[in-house]
């Protein structure tokens, strides 16, 4: 018995061996340079045992390879080819989009609503809907949410007031502040839902939120499991949105398409595109409620996430760099003056220079999507401007764009780790290199909502800062440390700053 069960270990860890072997020999005879990985955690070993975030991980892989136009790493056991240098990013992202279209596989329809949303859509059916949604953030759209998201603002900017009582400055735990304001601007831009989430603290769109970007512990081990074998993933039934959610998103936004119809409402938001996307007599594609519904998902979770990280980031900024929120500022309290007590237009929110370049810069420092992928669907023959050769890329193969860590090379941005909004001046705007800064990806899969994110960043910090201003407290984190347990930009305890009233 002992001899059998010996043989069979033997056997098994000699499978696993030489599987891991074939693995990890998949660059070979591609003329690729690639990261030599360790076993089973690949080239993410310190992000998977959450010893340093996985941002950090890629930058450092970076500067290693960065003389090399692309580099194959390992995500786990998967081999992934990081693009080092922006020509390729262009050559994969723009010119030859039609071998790129779709991210690299890992959420797909079988993980329920997740894997149904516009960032996990491939081929056609994402063609489709992406043409169904970009009328959402039509020029004319967005001219319409700016009194929705101000009437947010200035509802914020009292509930400040109200903190700091003795009008000597508050410390307070931003983060979850602009949490609860990014959710009641998606809600009711997006789904024409009236939330005040700073008073109902426990509303059920807040919570659904919360729960679908608590991006930490449990969800990074899912999320890294996922990306690196979706197989077993799938075998395993992980999922990313649990029943309870789904159920209640479901509810509401079926629900809410019912009243609409049955009591003839017409509001121009998302629930209004969607429901003429399926019920119009033009519609070319049936959509089902799943598919619909999962769409407003992913607006919960791209809104909520990145537009409430890069708010604390910019508040980080500002208490970095008070000469530069002194400018800031300045440049708010003209605008105001020429206000005269009229809500902000389109137009004067576009006029905001200033605040421009220092959304600009700090999106350069801190973007938080810090990395963005493309799936190889048909075989394609890539230029590598380092050697002069040529770089095949096999359909099925994985790319990773490091994008923090083109925003940090110093090729492109002298001393990175200086916070300076002057690089994007108008002047200066024009010399930076195409595809090095691209918070928002490259290319027709880029960020569909870039544009509702900067008026909304720039519309609710026109109001905060108009009152306000941000110092260090003593809970503050100066430089952010980013907790390696999560993959967004948490600092190990919370992004705490002092709000002082102007
Ligand atoms: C500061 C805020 C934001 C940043 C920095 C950001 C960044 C990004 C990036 C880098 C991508 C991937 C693009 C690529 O692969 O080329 C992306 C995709 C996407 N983002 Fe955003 N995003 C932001 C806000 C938002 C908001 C507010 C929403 C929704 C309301 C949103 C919805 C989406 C969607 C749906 C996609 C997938 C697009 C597709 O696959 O066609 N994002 N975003």
């Amino acid at each position: 018995m002992f001899i059998v069960l010996a043989v069979l270990i033997v056997t098994l860890v000699t499978i696993m061996l030489l599987w891991i072997k074939q693995t990890y020999n998949y660059f070979d005879g591609f003329g690729i340079i690639y990261d030599k990985p360790t076993p089973i955690l690949g080239s993410m070993k310190d992000a998977l045992l959450q010893r340093i975030h996985l941002k950090t991980v890629i930058e450092n892989l970076y500067k290693k390879y960065k003389s090399h136009s692309v580099v194959g790493i390992f995500e786990g056991t998967r081999p992934v080819l990081m693009i080092t240098h922006p020509e390729v990013i262009n050559q994969v992202g723009v010119q030859h989009f039609n071998s790129f279209l779709n991210h690299k596989e890992m959420l797909d329809e079988k993980f329920g609503l997740i894997g149904k949303t516009l960032i996990a859509l491939k081929d056609q059916k994402w063609r489709d809907m992406r043409s169904t949604l970009t009328p959402s953030f039509s020029g004319s759209k967005l001219k319409a949410m700016i009194p929705f998201i101000e009437k947010i603002a200035k509802h914020g900017v009292k509930h400040l007031k109200l903190c700091d009582r003795d009008g000597l400055g508050e410390d307070i735990e931003m983060k979850e502040f602009f949490a609860r304001l990014t959710n009641d601007v998606i809600a009711t831009t997006a789904f024409g839902l009236e939330i005040d989430s700073l008073k109902h603290k426990d509303n059920e769109f807040f919570a659904l939120g919360k729960s679908v970007t608590n991006f930490n512990g449990i969800f990074v081990l899912k999320m890294l499991l996922t990306n690196a074998s979706p197989k077993l993933a799938k075998l395993l039934n992980i999922k990313f949105v649990s029943s309870k959610n789904s159920k209640f998103i479901n509810d509401t936004i079926i629900g809410s398409m019912k009243f609409r119809r049955d009591n003839n409402i017409l509001r121009e938001d998302m629930i209004n595109l969607l429901m003429e996307a399926r019920e119009s007599s033009k519609a070319t594609k049936h959509w089902t409620d799943d598919e619909i519904v999962a769409q407003c998902l992913i607006f919960i979770i791209g809104g909520l996430d990145s537009v409430s990280s890069l708010l604390c980031t910019i508040c980080q900024m500002c208490i970095e760099n008070p000469e530069e929120q002194r400018k800031l500022i300045e440049e708010i309290h003209q605008t105001k003056n020429d206000l005269k007590d009229e809500s902000l237009t389109y137009e004067q929110i576009q006029g905001l220079s200033y605040m421009d370049m220092f959304i600009s810069e700090t999106l350069r420092l801190w973007p938080p999507t810090f990395i963005t992928d493309r799936n190889c669907t048909k075989d394609c023959v890539l230029d590598d401007p380092i050697t002069g050769k040529t770089i095949q890329v096999k359909a099925g193969e994985n790319l990773l764009i490091p994008i923090s860590a083109l925003h940090k090379d110093p090729t492109y941005f002298p001393e990175p780790n200086k916070f300076d909004p002057q690089r994007f001046s108008p002047e200066n705007k024009s010399n930076i290199k195409h595809c090095t800064y691209i918070p928002f990806g490259v290319g027709p899969r880029n960020c569909i909502a870039q544009r509702l994110a900067l008026i909304e960043t720039k519309c609710l910090l026109f109001h905060i800062l108009d009152e306000f201003h941000f110092t260090s407290c003593e809970k503050s984190t100066i430089p952010i440390s980013l907790d390696p347990s999560t993959i967004t930009f948490t600092p190990r305890n919370g992004f705490w700053f002092k709000v002082i009233k102007n």
